[in-house]
Order: C-alpha cells, then sequence, then structure tokens
C-alpha cells in the first residue's frame, strides 16, 4: 500500500482499539493465569508453557525465547510481517483505515453541533468588527491591514454580557452547543453569558479549516491579555496549531518549511509581510502532538524565540520533543530574535527580506543541542571532554538512526579528541549504567543483576509500567530532575507520559518509543518480575523519595564544593539552608 508514514496518533488509537489477548489467542493456545494468560512459546519447542499475555500492559512476554512487546510486535515476530504489514493487520481486525500522512485523516468524530455555533460566533464577530470604531482604530495601531484580517477571518466580541448569547435562545438546541463549544458559560442560577468580551478575535482552524475555538486579544487592560477557548473534545491546545491551516492554503506545493512561533499577531503580522508559511501554539509549550501535526504538512521546523533566557529554555523544552520526531529527511531548527523583540515588532521593523536572512540563518538543531550542553562541561579540561558523552546519551536515546545522529556523534568525536572506538564505548558505557537502571538482563527471570545505585529508578520505572495511574501519585519530581542519574530521565518522561494520557497502556507508550535505545530498555524493564506484591502505590512513594533526598544530598554537597572557592551569592546561601532543613526532616 502506497502513501506517507502512518501517525503515530493512529498507532495510539489503534491499539486502544484492539486487544492483545485476542489477537495472540487466534494464533496461540492461551489460558488463563490469574491476571495473565499463558501458553507454548511459539518461537521456541518447549515442551512447558513459559510464554506470558497482559491484557493490562497490553503485552507479551516470551521467557523462552527472550522476546516480548506489543500486539504489533507480536504479529511482525510471528506472522513474519514489516511493521506497516502489522498495522494494517490490526487495522483490518479494528475495522478502521490505515491514515496517511498527507493523506485523508481518519476516523473523526462527528461534532456538528458545536461546529456549527463556532461557526455562527465567526460569522457574528467578524460583523462586529466592521461597526466597532474602537476595534478597527485599535488593529490600525498596531499595523494591521483589513486584507490580512480578512485572510484570518479576523474579528471583534463587543463589551457585552450577552450579544453572543442571544444569538442561541434558550429553547433552541443550538444553545447546548454554543456551551459545549466554549462559547458561553453557564450561570448558576441558570441561564448563560459570553465568555469573549471587548476582545479581538482570532479564529483557529483545523487542518481541514473549520473552527474549532478562538484565541480573543483584550482591548482593555485585562489581567488575562489573552483568552483561548477552554479545551473541548474539538479543540485541544495540545493537539493544534494556529495558522496551519492559511499557511497550508497559501500554496499548493508542500510547504518547504513552518515557522513556529509563539503569538497570534506574530503569525498574523509575518503573513502580512509575505511570510505565509508561520504557525503558533495556543498559550502552552510545544508538545510532541504539535511536532507530528507540524510534520504531516512540511519536512522542516524553524522554532523561533526570544533570545532571552525563558526563550533559550523553551527552545530547549521544544528540541526536547523533537528529538523523537526527527528522522528520515526530517528537520529542525533554532533562531532567537534580538532582546525586546518578538517577530511581530521585529518583522514590522526590519521587513522581510531582511527577517528571511534570519531564518535563513537559523541554527540545526544538532548545533544547538551540542552548544546548550557545552555549557555544562569545560572542554579545555580532560574531566570536562570525558563528562560530554554522558550528557548527550539521555538525548541520543530519544533519536532513531540515521543523518542525525551521524551528524552529533561526529561532532562529539570532534569535541571530545577521543577515538571513534573510545566515544562508542563512553556512550554505551554511560547506556550500560542506564540499562542496569533498568534491568539489561530483563529476559531472564531467574537472575537478576542490579546495580544498586540506581535502583529506585528501575524499580520506580517498573512499577509505573506495572500500574501506569501511578503517574498521577508521582511527587518531588523538580528536585529528582536535577539528579544525574543513568535512567532517570526515561522515568520522568514515562510519568509525564501517563499523566497527560491517563488512560494508555503500556504498550501504547512503547510503541511511541518503537525503534529507538530507550524503546528497547522500557521493553526490557517491563519483562523484569516485580518482586513487590504488596502497596504498589507505597513502594513507588518509596522510591521517589529515595530520590528526591538523594538529589537533595548532591545539590547541598554541590553549594558546599562551590562555598570552599568562593563566597555563595545570598541566593545560594539561602538555598543552602533550605536544603539542609529539609535533610534535617
Ligand atoms: P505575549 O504576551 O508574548 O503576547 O504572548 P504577544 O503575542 O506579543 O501579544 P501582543 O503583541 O501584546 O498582542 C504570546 C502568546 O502567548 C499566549 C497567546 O497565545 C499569545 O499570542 N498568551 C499570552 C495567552 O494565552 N494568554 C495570555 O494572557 C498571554
Ligand atoms: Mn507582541
Amino acid at each position: 500500500m502506497a502513501g506517507g508514514r502512518i501517525p503515530d496518533s493512529f498507532i495510539h488509537d489503534l491499539l486502544s482499539r484492539v486487544d492483545i489477548v485476542e489477537v495472540v489467542g487466534s494464533r496461540v493456545e492461551l489460558k488463563r493465569a490469574g491476571r495473565e494468560y499463558k501458553g507454548l512459546s511459539p518461537f521456541t519447542n518447549e515442551k512447558s508453557p513459559s510464554f506470558f499475555v497482559n491484557p493490562a500492559k497490553q503485552m507479551f512476554f516470551d521467557f523462552s525465547s527472550g522476546k516480548n512487546g506489543t500486539a504489533i510486535t507480536f504479529l511482525m515476530e510471528n506472522d513474519r510481517l514489516s511493521f506497516v504489514e502489522a498495522v494494517e493487520e490490526l487495522a483490518k481486525r479494528a475495522g478502521v483505515e490505515v491514515p496517511r500522512e498527507g493523506g485523508n485523516e481518519g476516523p473523526r468524530l462527528v461534532l456538528d453541533g458545536p461546529l456549527d455555533a463556532l461557526a455562527v460566533a465567526e460569522k457574528f464577530y467578524r460583523s462586529q468588527l466592521k461597526t466597532h470604531q474602537p476595534a478597527i482604530d485599535y488593529l490600525k495601531k498596531r499595523g494591521l491591514d483589513g486584507e490580512t484580517a480578512k485572510l484570518f477571518n479576523i474579528g471583534f466580541a463587543p463589551e457585552s454580557w450577552d450579544a453572543l448569547t442571544r444569538l442561541f435562545p434558550e429553547a433552541d438546541g443550538q444553545r447546548q452547543h454554543a456551551l459545549d463549544a466554549g462559547m458561553l458559560i453557564e450561570r448558576d442560577g441558570g441561564g448563560a453569558y459570553d465568555r469573549f468580551r471587548n476582545r479581538v478575535m482570532f479564529p483557529i482552524r483545523d487542518t481541514r479549516g473549520r473552527t474549532i475555538g478562538f484565541g480573543g486579544r483584550t482591548l482593555a487592560n485585562d489581567p488575562a491579555k489573552y483568552l483561548n477557548s477552554p479545551e473541548t473534545p474539538l479543540f485541544h491546545k495540545g493537539r493544534n496549531l494556529f495558522g496551519l491551516f492559511e499557511a497550508k492554503q497559501s500554496t499548493k506545493a508542500e510547504l518547504p518549511y513552518l515557522l513556529v512561533v509563539e503569538g497570534y499577531m506574530d503569525v498574523v503580522m509575518l503573513a502580512q509581510h509575505g511570510i505565509r508559511n508561520a504557525v503558533a501554539t495556543l498559550g502552552t509549550a510545544t508538545t510532541r502532538e504539535h511536532l507530528t501535526l507540524l510534520f504531516k504538512s512540511t519536512r522542516r521546523a524553524v522554532f523561533c524565540f526570544d533570545g532571552d533566557r525563558a526563550g533559550r529554555s523553551a527552545a530547549w523544552r521544544a528540541l526536547e520533543q523533537a528529538l523523537p520526531e526527527v528522522f528520515d529527511d526530517r528537520e529542525c531548527r533554532f533562531m532567537f530574535l534580538p532582546d525586546g523583540h518578538d517577530p511581530d515588532s521585529l518583522v514590522q521593523e526590519i521587513g522581510e527580506a531582511a527577517f528571511r536572512a534570519l531564518i535563513d540563518n537559523a541554527q540545526p538543531l544538532s548545533d544547538f543541542l551540542i552548544d546548550e550542553l557545552l555549557k555544562q562541561v569545560n572542554l579545555a579540561t580532560r574531566e570536562g571532554r570525558a563528562r560530554l558523552p554522558g550528557l548527550a546519551r539521555p538525548h541520543l536515546e530519544k533519536l532513531r538512526d540515521g543523518a542525525l545522529r551521524t551528524l552529533i556523534i561526529d561532532r562529539l568525536l570532534t569535541l571530545t579528541r577521543m577515538q571513534r572506538g573510545d566515544l562508542e564505548a563512553a556512550l554505551s558505557a554511560a547506556g550500560k549504567a542506564a540499562s542496569s537502571a533498568t534491568g539489561d538482563d530483563g529476559n531472564d527471570r531467574a537472575r537478576r543483576v542490579e546495580s544498586p545505585g540506581s535502583k529506585p529508578v528501575r524499580i520506580a520505572l517498573q512499577l509505573l509500567l506495572e500500574a501506569p495511574s501511578l503517574a498521577d501519585k508521582a511527587e518531588h519530581l523538580g528536585q529528582i530532575a536535577m539528579l544525574n542519574q543513568p535512567g532517570l530521565d526515561i522515568l520522568l518522561d514515562s510519568i509525564e507520559f501517563f499523566s497527560e494520557n491517563p488512560d494508555a497502556s503500556t504498550a501504547q507508550w512503547l510503541e511511541m518509543n518503537r525503534g529507538t535505545p530507550r524503546g528497547a530498555a522500557l521493553a526490557r524493564v517491563t519483562a523484569l518480575p516485580l518482586g513487590i506484591s504488596g502497596d504498589l502505590e507505597a513502594e513507588f512513594l518509596d522510591c521517589l523519595n529515595l530520590l528526591r533526598k538523594r538529589a537533595v544530598r548532591e545539590r547541598q554537597q554541590a553549594l558546599l564544593d562551590v562555598a570552599r572557592e568562593r563566597e555563595l551569592a545570598p541566593a545560594e546561601q539561602s538555598e543552602l539552608m533550605a536544603l539542609m532543613r529539609e535533610r534535617a526532616s
């Protein structure tokens, strides 16, 4: 079957539609054994069963061959299918079609009611803009012309509690749709009122051009400068990008790149200056779903951030989300703006050509990554150079094999002045520490080598993969994140994934990491015997608490080391005091 890549979101949905017990059960005879199912391994000639299927995790574990994985892995191994064929086979079972990137969007919810209400609101706001001079003056003052306002269907919500509400009479069924779409808010005593008042309204469209929500900028001095539609079944901030539809409309050809900026006005003002391919996240940090979405329309993303500290840390977060999504011919770049400017103000000041020159000079992902790592080491010393591979490892772990990975390793070779063999050893030595954290010998139920230093990381991860709902119980994550400990990033990312996706199974998380060293480490750890039958939550919290204490100790020691070299700054002093108090408690 021809077509683009299968979207990750589809794999994710597919795995929640099929049951691995049925998939395996149609090929292997299974018997119930407690909470699992048991049978003879289809991969070896064993006489006594050591093949298990776990319905909660949606995974299989074969202790005779050492294989384990999801329903997709099972079909690949058992039926000797490729990944795509295995997905197609499962999709057939589930009765859904496999969507391809650039093609149709696959199964969708039918939500005509709220969509209609949003269309009514959009039309109303547009008509209001025509008759409200202060709003027109405001947009003029900001340099926006009428043509651009039209291109984005910009409108105005008047300063009224019921201007929009009156369009949806209570007796009419449409009222509920407007409430569901988040345009109206229900009053406690009955009735409803307008959510958006005295705001310039930016419609947010999905990739098909349907308005699914709004961003509204206040004309007054409201402390909420921008107000966005609430999350609804139609509208998820983490899954939509402002301006994407308009960018795609601007050309028939594939977009050479998408420029990711922060604000509505940035997108609009860039378009007015001929840069029609900018998109904005909706008042949230860049998510992995944003990346998936934008790579459906282009092969290249250029992230545009402020040059200050906040901008660099937002860029770093975007980089972390991007690593697993940058493969094949995909590319990410980063550009930083001069102080005090956003794209809106800058493009008005320097014009299109100069702005494009800045885009052309954006930093490749590999450069930005290495620059940031280099801030943490002193390359002039042997120790500094030796630390670099360990710092790079968790990031390399998220990357699939390919050109970018090779490029980064080549840069590390030059920077560390190591021989290739030594660097690889250092990267895998760090890797080995990580996999003992995650249980390298995971397929051997009998033997179990433990690396004591990282035991709580491994156990916490194991517990979490056993019972993903623990993610919501996690504590002290901010402190723990400061620890320098192998395997820790896998644990923290897993916690983040399961708390953002409370219904997801372990299999779904594994598939998100398919083909990466991290995916392999996760598969190993799920196969480890848990050896804990009591209170999983208490064990989990104990592990996190141990890690917190370790983090406190490490940071305290670091500050004490500094104190021996120079006098501590006041902020450092009070941090040290706080840490001492915490350790005592
Ligand atoms: P900024 O505060 O940088 O505003 O927010 P801006 O885009 O430069 O706004 P103008 O130029 O004063 O009109 C950047 C983005 O962050 C989100 C919005 O998406 C905004 O475009 N944001 C900001 C909110 O969601 N809520 C807010 O209160 C502020
Ligand atoms: Mn601005």
